[in-house]
């Protein structure tokens, strides 16, 4: 099984890829609204086909990307029936099983922080996915939406910590950089569940937690509430100037069959050196030349009019000149994918 651990800093939220490395079937736990494009990438660069986002539950701190992953590849969306959610495609309940290629997700229901949390297990109970019930060294807060610190007790106790004790803890966030744990470990060492800990010490250290309300619960639930549709109903718009992909590494790139049909719209700029601009390769009639080690000092030559595409041999040097261009405030700018090579390759007109 392919496996990736992903993190958005803003939340501190994890996210979770698994895939069947012989079909290419894939799930998504716990995606991010704002991680959306970064995901959306690695799922289209690994050749993935996303069967199913799953959320472990309805969250007070994040919206789910599951809608618009959902809008952009087909994924089905997965979530308790116990929030009544809209737009659920598929009801996840205490027992169920969620197949992707020869690999499996075990439903637990492990109530407490909400009413409707699941942990998802592997079927070699080797990994737990457990969102906010049980955390590393820490559980799920217990004080607001339907929490119940003693529903999240048995929980943890009776769903949790009957796993092995080398099952792997992959939480639903963490504040100080800690990835993952075991169920092992946090029998012994969890502060609040570990060790000899009773069912009154628990409730009663969670009663006095004394946390900050959270700043986002008024917009990430109702917005959870619809499996992350935005109110709108639509996706946000993508660049509107073109059919601009972001990469997993963050760069966006736009392919030389559509900058060869839309050259009147938009400004070319070649970052190769002068020598290269005018070798055999050529360049592309129009483009400006200002090669990558003088862009940073003269990006006040590039017009902000219009869309810029930046051009190089391979696609590599440019995709660093279109991240100096955004760093200096240019918002419609974009890589040409592969260069003058691929340019040149696909018998474009230069
Ligand atoms: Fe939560």
């Amino acid at each position: 099984m392919i496996f990736r651990q992903l993190f958005d800093q803003v939340s501190s939220t994890y996210t979770y890829l698994l895939v069947d490395e012989q079909t290419r079937e894939a799930v998504l736990i716990d995606s991010v609204f704002e991680q959306h494009a970064r995901d959306a990438a690695l799922i289209r660069e690994l050749g993935l086909k996303l069967l199913y986002t799953l959320d472990t539950h309805c969250h007070a701190d994040h919206v789910t990307g599951a809608w618009l992953m959902k809008a952009a590849v087909g994924s089905r969306i997965g979530l308790s029936p116990v929030y009544e959610a809209k737009n659920i495609d598929l009801e996840l309940i205490d027992g169920g099983s969620v197949r992707f290629g020869a690999e499996a997700l075990e439903v637990r229901a492990t109530p407490g922080h909400t009413d409707g949390c699941l942990s998802f297990v592997t079927n070699d109970h080797k990994m737990v996915f457990t969102g906010d019930a049980l955390l590393v060294r820490a559980v799920g807060r217990t004080d607001f939406q339907q929490g119940d610190a003693h529903r999240l007790f048995h929980s943890i106790r009776e769903k949790l910590f009957t796993l092995p004790d080398d099952c792997i803890v992959y939480p639903g966030h963490d504040y100080q950089g800690r990835t993952s744990s075991t169920i092992g470990e946090e029998r012994v060492h969890n502060p609040r569940i570990g060790g000899a800990a009773r069912e009154e010490d628990f409730v009663g250290y969670m009663r006095n937690l004394a946390l900050p309300h959270p700043k986002q619960i008024a917009v990430a639930v109702p917005a959870n509430m619809r499996g992350g549709q935005p109110e709108s109903g639509k996706a946000p718009p993508t660049p509107e100037w073109g059919p601009v992909v972001i990469t997993y590494a963050g760069l966006p790139e736009i392919a030389p069959e559509w900058v060869a049909c839309h050259r009147a719209e938009i400004h070319l700029l070649d970052v190769r050196s002068a020598a290269e601009f005018d070798d055999e390769l050529g360049h592309l009639e129009g483009a400006q030349l200002i090669p990558l080690d003088e862009l940073r000092a003269r990006t006040a030559e590039v017009p902000a009019d219009r869309p810029v595409v930046v051009v190089c041999q391979t696609g590599k040097r440019s995709a660093l000149g279109t991240l100096i261009l955004e760093k200096a405030g240019l918002t419609r700018v974009a890589n040409l994918a592969g260069g003058m090579l691929t340019w040149r390759d696909a018998g474009l007109p230069s």
